[in-house]
């Protein structure tokens, strides 16, 4: 097994690079690291690479890297995949910032990026955009979301933080309560691409510049249940949903297997566990999705602690869920 220390950058592929490179750098606030014919690598301000954007016809992400521990040897990398059943490819090109990675494909076809070591993109005095501190997550529809989470757990190191009912899945390769996501769906496809920023005025300086930009936000600013991440949510001129968020649940020591205490916990302590399928999508902020019931403002005195927390602490009813359709009145999460 491997055991995966980051997300390094997403590869998305997109008919349109310039107005890519263009919603990236001016408005996520991402710097343009390098620039090819027909490819742009984009890095966070503190010389991250984050995204790398592709020319092609569909919007897609083919490919995401992942980072080991710095100086382990690629080597003895790929004989473990190859005991694991798995070829892997050296490749050279994956980006300025990487030297050298294993590539192989994920079972849902994404072909991940191995790689242990990279060097940081050249310093960009330019401050403007969003500037998040980092790629955070990516979230993928997949058909078979049961087998790429035991993948991701088996093969790369990965765990799970928390499952909503059978058909989301929330795992952690690091601190962070998620690194990755999927959701049951017919069709691999891109859910959503997610940046962590620093704290909440953050949160509000995205929502400002994004209205000052014709941008509108599809959903929050929230504070989601099932990783306890404060979150605005938009489409890219791809039609890519984008997330921006900060005070994500922090599993700071996995032996004692609970995250980070915090008072909007809906648990005592807040372990990894699979919430009902009922649980609302966020503990406060517009419940605009699918008529996911919402619990009841806090200034309503029954509804103050016992009434958001019963959904919560449900039981979880993966069996009886798994008969029902995941496309349909499905929270995003
Ligand atoms: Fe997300």
């Amino acid at each position: 097994m491997l055991q995966i220390k980051r997300a390094g950058h997403s590869t998305l592929t997109t008919p349109d690079i310039e107005r890519m490179i263009d919603y990236f750098t001016r408005i996520v606030g991402l710097s343009l690291a390098a620039r090819e014919k027909n490819r742009a690598i984009l890095a966070t301000k503190s010389g991250v690479e984050a995204i790398v954007l592709e020319r092609g016809s569909a919007v897609e992400a083919p490919r995401l890297s992942f980072q080991v521990a710095p100086g382990s040897d690629l080597g003895e990398v790929a004989a473990r995949l190859k005991k694991a059943g798995l070829a892997s490819e050296r490749r050279t090109d994956i980006t300025p910032g990487i030297g050298e990675a294993l590539a192989f494909k994920d079972p849902k076809g994404t072909t991940l990026e191995i790689f242990s070591d990279f060097a940081f993109s050249p310093e960009d005095p330019n401050f403007t955009g969003v500037m998040p501190l980092k790629f955070g997550h990516i979230a993928y529809q997949c058909p078979d979301v049961e087998g790429v989470v035991k993948f991701y757990c088996d093969t790369l190191g990965f765990r799970v933080s928390d499952w909503r009912s059978d058909f989301f899945a929330f795992l952690r390769c690091s601190r962070d309560h998620h690194t990755v996501n999927f959701l049951r769906n017919a069709q691999v496809a891109i859910h959503h691409v997610a940046f962590e920023v620093r704290d909440w005025s953050d949160i509000k300086r995205a929502c400002d510049l994004l209205a000052r930009n014709g941008i509108k936000l599809t959903w929050g600013p929230i504070r989601h249940i099932i990783g306890h991440n404060i979150a605005v949510y938009h489409k890219n001129p791809d039609g890519v949903t984008i997330e921006f968020f900060c005070d994500m649940d922090q599993m700071f020591d996995e032996e004692l297997g609970f995250f980070e205490p915090r008072p909007w916990h809906q648990d005592r302590p807040q372990r990894p566990k699979v919430w009902g399928d009922e649980t609302p999508s966020n503990w406060w902020g517009p419940m605009s999705h699918h008529g996911t019931a919402a619990p009841k403002p806090a200034g309503e005195p029954a509804a103050t602690t016992v009434q958001p927390r019963a959904p919560a602490h449900a039981p979880a009813r993966r069996r009886d869920a798994q008969k029902k359709s995941p496309s349909k009145g499905r929270p995003p999460r």
